[in-house]
C-alpha cells in the first residue's frame, strides 16, 4: 500500500550502521514515505547509503542541520541536490542571507542535473532550548521570506505555523508518539493523528517504529492513524 499517509510519514534511520538501516528501510519501505538520515548515520556511512537507499525506491529526508556561512551552507546544498534528496535541513539562526543561499543553490544545482529540487526544512527553534510559539513563528517566517518553503517544528506549534505561513508550507513534525508507544525523552509528544490535524504535512517517527517488535506493523499502525485525521485545508 502506499496512499496518502504512507507518503506523509519519514522513518528516522537512527541506527549505526548501512546493514541496519537497510534492513530496516527495507521492512518498512511500503509505508514510509521518506527515510531520514541523520547525523550519525551520514558521519559513518555518508552518500554510499543515501545512494544505496534511493537504489531500492525509497525518498530521502537528509537531516544534517546546516549552519555555516552562506558560501559554505550554499555548497553543501548543492551537494544535497545533486545527490537527489527529497528534503534537507538547514538552522534559520544563519540569517536570512544563508536560507536564501541554501535555497536558491539547490534549485540551481537540481534543474542543472534535471532533478527534481529538494524542498529545503528550516529548523526554528531546537526543543532542547527555551523558545515561545511567537519566537518559532517569527523565525519560519524570516525563513519563508528566503524562499524556504518548510519548516520542522514540534506537533504543539504546527498549527499557529500553518497560520501564520499559509496552505503552501510544508509542516514536518518530530515528537509523535501513538497511543501505544513510550515516550522515551520526547516531552511535547502529539500522536499522528493529532499532529495532521494540526496542519502537519509530514510526521517524523523513530523509536516507536525501530524499537516494536515488528517495525514494519507498527508502521502500518501509524499510517492507519494518520489516515483517520480529518484535515481542513
Ligand atoms: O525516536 P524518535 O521518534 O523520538 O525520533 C525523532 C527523530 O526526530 C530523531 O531523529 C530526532 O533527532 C528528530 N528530532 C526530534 N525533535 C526535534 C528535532 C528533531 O526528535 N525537535
Amino acid at each position: 500500500m502506499q496512499g496518502d499517509g504512507s507518503r506523509r510519514l519519514m522513518l528516522a534511520l537512527d541506527v549505526p550502521t548501512m546493514e541496519e538501516a537497510l534492513d530496516l528501510a527495507d521492512a518498512t519501505g511500503d509505508y514510509v514515505g521518506y527515510m531520514k538520515v541523520g547525523l550519525r548515520l551520514f558521519t559513518s556511512e555518508g552518500p554510499e547509503l543515501v545512494r544505496a537507499l534511493k537504489d531500492a525506491g525509497h525518498g530521502i529526508f537528509l537531516d544534517l542541520k546546516f549552519h555555516d556561512i552562506p558560501n559554505t551552507v550554499a555548497d553543501a546544498s548543492r551537494a544535497a541536490a545533486a545527490l537527489g534528496v527529497d528534503f534537507f535541513t538547514v538552522h534559520t539562526p544563519g540569517g536570512s542571507k544563508m536560507l536564501k543561499a541554501a535555497y536558491e543553490a539547490s534549485e540551481d544545482e537540481a534543474a542543472k542535473r534535471g532533478l527534481t529540487p529538494p524542498t529545503v526544512l528550516a529548523v526554528t527553534v531546537l526543543t532542547s532550548l527555551p523558545s515561545t510559539t511567537e519566537e518559532v513563528v517569527a523565525r519560519a517566517r524570516s525563513a519563508w521570506d528566503a524562499g524556504v518553503r518548510g519548516i520542522v517544528s514540534s506537533p504543539k506549534e504546527a498549527r499557529a505555523l500553518r497560520d501564520a505561513l499559509g496552505p503552501d508550507a510544508v509542516i514536518v513534525t518530530p515528537g509523535i508518539r501513538p497511543s501505544w508507544a513510550a515516550a522515551n525523552d520526547q516531552s511535547r509528544v502529539a500522536t499522528p493523528k493529532d499532529a495532521i490535524e494540526a496542519g502537519a504535512n509530514h510526521i517524523v517517527v523513530g523509536r516507536p517504529i525501530r524499537n516494536a517488535d515488528n517495525p514494519r506493523e507498527a508502521a502500518k499502525a501509524i499510517v492507519e492513524e494518520m489516515e483517520l485525521a480529518e484535515v481542513t485545508e
